[in-house]
């Protein structure tokens, strides 16, 4: 696998939970597995005893050299292979600082490609290779196109996950040279879209086979409403394209288990989730008398994709409901001071953290009632289901994996795109959570539900296999 983020070594979203957990259920399935991603900055610290598995790999862009060194560690069952080049990966953060994308993204993800194809040649010799997202796109045209020759790569299946359409790599045209590609990939059939470098496009046209992150989302990708401009290109591989939905890893997610939260609890004894409300409003300095409200919980990327607009247009509407609400998350600065707009206008009862903190997240999850999510699209979404396993009631819009995994027994959901709509189904919520048996007939519903990652890992070996032969 090829990807640019994993738990617990670099995380920006989802993609790292997949990353971090599906190669390890494929191991314990019987596959052998290698995970190819970048050495970034946050990993170091984890990556000490890391063995120097190859110095100085040779990669080259074009003319240009790039070597590598690569580091590895065992995690489970699974390789993974960090891709060494402080000054491409040793920065602040991922992809973006201060609001504006790393002007040499392309150079630092053509080279992981690179490298990861030269770890294929050198150092695990794949069946399939299977990359993630615009950042690992790269190697299937590298692969099929240049490197054509060498029969190092003859019999390796390319499998893409698409993990969100809305990323897809775009580049000016004159980035095709410093990436060191064939002019002739500039053409509306491979990587040019409307006159810029397409990186996911490249990786589409390559694959043998595409697979997105719920059954939903597939469908979803080959409309005009979704596509993001691709639609055309998916509909034209519609019989190679898939839908897995993710899993998650619930050693890390259940309120048994979890390291982070105040209690422990389960579907059988729910007791410790109220002391995880209280610690959760402690933790957010909301006056503990807020312990009898329904508690609104988020977690997210501030971004238009997950529907803060709708939260926007109705946040004065939903402050009138008898609620408190508690949010983490950062990105687009309108959002960011929506939050802080309403938390001052409402301090008793509207709280919010502007940042990255992995234990609030988990706080929230466990102490909430209820989860809001109402994305615009939403390939899988993990939230909602890490939510389900807390027994925290998730109120979605009907989209993607968002659709796919919430149903009427587990939650509330909702189609428009209008806040007026989300306001809708956080009312029937709101309902449904004075009458306590029913409220308790939602949350043991959604808490007993399975999303393991077993049967997705089983689907994605029975691909492998299809790809294979
Ligand atoms: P996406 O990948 O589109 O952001 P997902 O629901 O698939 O959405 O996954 C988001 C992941 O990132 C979850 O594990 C969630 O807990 C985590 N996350 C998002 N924002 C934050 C934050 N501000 N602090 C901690 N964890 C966060
Ligand atoms: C993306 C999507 C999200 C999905 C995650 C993991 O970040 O936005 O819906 O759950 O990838 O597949």
């Amino acid at each position: 696998m090829v990807a640019s983020e994993a738990t617990p070594y670099a995380k920006t979203g989802g993609l790292a939970d997949v990353i971090g957990a599906l190669p390890v259920a494929l191991a314990s399935r019987g596959e052998q597995v290698a995970v190819v991603m970048p050495l970034y900055r946050e990993a170091a610290p984890l990556l000490d005893g890391a063995a120097r598995a190859y110095d100085s790999l040779p990669v080259q862009l074009g003319t240009a050299p790039w070597n590598v060194n690569v580091r590895s560690v065992e995690n489970r069952g699974v390789t993974f292979y960090f891709v060494e080049r402080p000054d491409l990966y040793d920065r602040p953060e991922l992809y973006t600082e201060a609001g504006a994308d790393y002007p040499d993204n392309h150079i630092r993800y053509g080279v992981l490609c690179h490298a990861a194809l030269a770890v294929a040649k050198r150092l695990f010799r794949p069946d399939v290779i299977h990359y993630h997202d615009w950042q690992a796109s790269l190697c299937a045209p590298l692969m099929r196109v240049h490197l054509a020759g060498d029969p190092t790569y003859y019999g390796i299946k390319l499998l893409l996950t698409i993990h969100n359409l809305g990323y897809q790599g775009l580049f000016p045209a004159s980035s095709l040279t410093d990436l060191g590609l064939d002019r002739n990939l500039f053409h509306p059939g491979a990587l040019e879209f409307h006159g810029s470098v397409n990186l996911l496009k490249g990786g589409i046209v390559y694959a043998d086979a595409i697979n997105t992150v719920s059954r939903k989302y597939a469908e979803e990708i080959q409309t005009h409403e979704y596509g993001f401009g691709l639609e055309g290109l998916l509909q034209s591989r519609s019989a190679d394209l898939h839908g897995i939905v993710n899993g998650v890893d619930y050693s890390e997610w259940s309120p048994e288990c979890d390291r982070y939260i105040a209690h422990h609890y389960s579907a059988e004894d729910l007791s410790g989730k109220r002391e995880c409300k209280a610690d959760l409003l402690r933790t957010f300095g909301l006056p503990a008398d807020n312990v009898g409200r329904p508690l609104i919980g988020m977690v997210s990327r501030f971004v238009s994709q997950k529907g803060f607009d709708w939260i926007e247009e109705i946040a004065g509407e939903l402050v009138r409901e008898d609620v408190a609400i508690v949010a983490i998350g950062s990105g687009e600065s309108r959002y960011e001071q929506m939050f802080r707009d309403l938390a001052a206008a409402h301090p008793d009862r509207v709280a919010i953290r502007i940042g990255y903190s992995n234990e609030i997240a988990h706080k929230i999850e466990a102490g909430s009632d209820i989860f809001l999510m109402p994305s615009r699209y939403e390939p899988c979404g993990l939230n909602q289901i890490y939510s389900l396993r807390f027994g925290t009631v998730p109120v979605v819009r009907a989209t993607g994996g968002l659709d796919d995994t919430i149903d009427e027994s587990t939650g509330f959901k909702f189609e428009e795109c209008s806040g007026t709509a989300l306001l809708t189904a956080i009312r029937a919520a709101l309902v449904a959570f004075r009458d306590r048996t029913r409220w308790l007939s939602i949350i043991q519903a959604g808490m007993n539900k399975d999303f393991s990652w077993n049967a997705s890992a089983a689907a994605y070996s029975a691909l492998y296999r299809q790809l294979g032969g």
